[in-house]
């Protein structure tokens, strides 16, 4: 790599961490909002307690530095008043900015002139990270939760990524053009702390009926296998399975 493209690449990784400032200056701790109750209990009916980390926004260094300032703890105490402590389960809503880089420059091809969808778009980060690391023509993120979709239109704006973002604020399965035109869809566990089993379902059978575009690629994480498992879903199609996808396995 040329020492031009290395200090663009810098000045990318710098911009996102940027965007994660302004994010954390705007947002909880925990990175959930009241408008996500659904997702709350969900997160609190796990067999482990578990606590949401946004990997995007608190990356491993970040956390230790809350930790040592006692704002945040990686374990909790298994039996009240003793010394026995076990970890607390960590999950994101987000992917971390080294996992948008593996995307970007290792999972996915050359983007140039592509249509890129980003199901459930959240915090904009799959948007961002598209926007400065790879030539997609067009980042497209729907999101469902109108709070999100404001914060991601005040970074589109303050950064000026206005000419190859766009955000919806809407169900995904309002969306059939979209997904129709799409070249890349991601989907990074998008349905299932956010929508009952049977919206799942609805929400899957959507998305394998409109991905059709010759060529076109779905990343999903988890994998699409385990997504769909326990879930009443009418099999997608060989098409959908063999056509469209890359699985990534953070
Ligand atoms: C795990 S987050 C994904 C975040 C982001 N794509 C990323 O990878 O950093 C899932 C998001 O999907 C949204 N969502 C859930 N169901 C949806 C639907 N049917 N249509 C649009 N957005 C949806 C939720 O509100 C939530 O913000």
């Amino acid at each position: 790599m040329g020492d031009f493209d290395e200090f663009t690449q810098d000045n990318n990784d710098s911009i996102l961490k940027n965007i994660a400032d302004d994010l954390r200056n705007c947002l909880p701790l925990e990175t959930m909002l009241f408008s996500e109750r659904l997702a709350l209990q969900k997160i609190q009916q796990r067999p482990e307690p578990t606590v949401h980390v946004d990997a995007f926004l608190y990356d491993e260094d970040f956390i230790d530095s809350l930790c040592e300032e006692g704002k945040m703890s990686r374990n909790y105490c298994m039996v009240c008043g003793s010394h026995q402590t076990a970890p607390l389960g960590f999950i994101s809503h987000s992917f971390s900015l080294m996992e948008l880089k593996f995307i970007y420059h290792h999972v996915l091809p050359d983007l140039s002139g592509k249509l890129l969808v980003d199901v459930g778009s959240r915090l904009g980060t799959v948007l961002y990270g598209g926007y400065l690391y790879s030539s997609a023509l067009q980042l497209y993120g729907v999101e469902l939760n109108g709070d999100f979709c404001q914060l991601q239109e005040m970074i589109i704006k303050k950064y000026q990524f206005t000419d190859r973002i766009k955000v919806l604020h809407a169900d995904i399965c309002t969306q059939d053009a979209l997904l129709q035109n799409a070249d890349v869809v991601i989907m990074n566990n998008v349905f299932e702390y956010f929508l009952d089993e049977v919206e799942q379902a609805r929400a899957w059978e959507y998305i394998s009926h409109n991905v059709r575009k010759q060529g076109s690629l779905l990343v999903t994480v988890p994998s699409i296998e385990e997504s769909l498992s326990g879930l009443q879903v009418c099999k997608p199609s060989q098409h959908f399975y063999c056509q469209h996808f890359y699985s990534t396995f953070f």
